[in-house]
């Protein structure tokens, strides 16, 4: 059954899709990240590889939803079904959605502390706090499952109430306000930053290239986070590439989806590293940087607390607009394949999910460090959980850009990425060859066996294989 469902404006995609993107990766992991692996080195990596991978792989991925025009699962089976390719390439669709359901789960439970904080800081209650006693306050919002289990749980409900809403009533118009008004809460955080903090500081430490900075283990990171970031591999991208017009071009609406996203990361990363230098503290403070480094900052500075609260809000708002995302790709599967409305398609999702959410919850109490289910497992459910994303995502982008480079036909790509020619050899290049070795090279760097320099060569002989069961499977009959 083929969705005819398409977006009410041709410009929709690239507002659902800068949604998307735009979220914890963005306000959360992209500062910490830079923070902890030295600044502008590290910025550098990740923009080379926005560019030399992330794009094309964002082409890619958009392409395979437009033309397959379903969900991720089905769109996959349509697609190897009309080009008369292995069903293997069929695992695209369901890595997707496995990955999306996992991500979500612990989105969820991350995007849950914001609200705490929002109240925390919009209440006062940090006002004149110590900066151990806001540490501890981060502290006690772990130990608590009852309360990040009612954030957890407000934040799913939330998310999903939009995207059970349907495309243009839900999640449509939800963006079509969220976004600005997101984009309007960024730029006075980011005055507010300039105004009381050390706006100097900051941009000197994200823009100043100090490459013995930067360990092999900063350069992965900044590949991984160049994915994440552009919610590359979980078919969130293909889902909302399914309802996108045709006469929408692909390259244009790419590279600004990855612009807005990176300025977007540098406005969040100039803002909270003027606070955060304004306060007299240090950039690598790990994952932290958001929930106690920054709250501790804006404790001491004046008119913290409003602005403060209203940061979160946006943490929020922009964690809301990529979970939409994640759900999607499932729910508009459940309602292909099984017929079911929208709304029980996308309650049955959120609930399991809600319960899969249960694990990272728990993780940070009764099964952390130290408890009998840590020592079974060697590590907590939750880290089991973002270690299979960080292994499905890459993974998931090396099929998608070996399937659309290998396996649709020049005349398919050039009139679907509406583009000329000759950009359309560079995107094929670099998803035949570029983007599948460095993928390969991260995810193979994901896997704590595989130390130093071996993962390369490991990768090289994936790759290669990878070509050859490329051409092999991708004849077109
Ligand atoms: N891109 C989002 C962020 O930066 O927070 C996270 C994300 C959303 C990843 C949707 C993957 C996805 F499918």
């Amino acid at each position: 059954m083929s969705s005819t469902k398409i977006w009410t404006h041709k410009g929709t995609f690239l507002l659902a899709a800068v949604g998307s993107a735009v979220g914890l990766g963005n306000l959360w992991r992209f500062p910490y990240l830079a923070g902890e692996n030295g600044g502008g080195a590290f910025i550098l990596i990740y923009a080379v590889t926005i560019m030399m991978v992330g794009i094309p792989i964002l082409i890619a991925e958009t392409l395979l939803g437009r033309a397959g025009r379903r969900s991720p699962i089905m769109g996959m089976k349509y697609l190897t079904e009309s080009h008369g390719t292995s069903k293997g390439w069929r695992a695209i669709g369901w890595m997707g959605a496995a990955a999306a359901f996992i991500i979500l789960s612990f989105y969820s439970v991350i995007a849950g502390w914001a609200i705490h904080y929002t109240g925390l800081l919009f209440s006062g209650s940090l006002d004149g706090a110590s900066a151990d006693a806001i540490g501890d306050s981060f502290g006690d919002l772990l130990a608590s499952p009852g309360l990040l289990l009612t954030y957890h749980t407000l934040f799913i409900a939330a998310s999903g109430l939009i995207v059970g809403l349907g495309i243009h009533k839900g999640i449509e118009s939800g963006l079509r306000w969220m976004m600005p008004a997101l984009f309007l809460i960024l730029l006075i955080v980011l005055g507010y930053g300039v105004m009381v903090g050390d706006a100097g500081a900051a941009l000197s430490f994200l823009f100043t290239f100090n490459f013995d900075d930067l360990s092999l283990e900063g350069w992965l990171q900044a590949m991984g986070q160049s994915f994440f970031t552009l919610s590359l591999g979980m078919g969130a991208i293909m889902a909302y590439g399914a309802y996108m017009s045709s006469e929408t071009s692909l390259t244009k609406t790419a590279i600004s989806i990855a612009v807005v996203d990176t300025l977007i990361a540098l406005m969040a990363g100039v803002a909270i590293f003027a606070l955060v230098f304004g306060s007299g503290m240090e950039a690598a403070q790990g994952p932290g940087l958001m929930f106690v480094t920054l709250p501790i900052a804006f404790a001491e500075l004046p008119g913290g607390s409003i602005l403060g609260g209203v940061f979160f809000v946006l943490v929020i708002g922009a964690a809301i607009t990529s979970s939409i995302s994640l759900i999607e790709p499932v729910a508009a599967f459940i309602v292909e394949r099984f017929g079911l409305s929208r709304p029980v398609a996308v309650g049955l999702m959120v609930s399991a999910c809600w319960l899969l959410g249960l694990a990272t919850v728990f993780s940070f109490n009764i099964w952390a460090e130290g408890t009998i289910s840590h020592q079974l497992f060697g590590r907590s459910p939750f880290d089991v959980l973002e270690f299979i994303t960080n292994v499905l995502m890459p993974l998931g982008g090396l099929l998608i850009a070996l399937f659309a480079g290998w396996a649709l036909s020049r005349e398919e790509v050039v009139k679907e990425m509406s583009t000329h020619a000759g950009w359309f050899e560079v995107w094929q290049f670099l998803v035949r060859f570029i983007a599948p070795t460095a993928v390969a090279f991260v995810f193979l760097r994901t896997m704590p066996q595989v130390e130093g320099y071996v993962a390369p060569a490991i990768g090289a002989v994936i790759i290669i294989g990878a070509f050859t069961a490329g051409r092999t499977f991708m004849v077109r009959r």
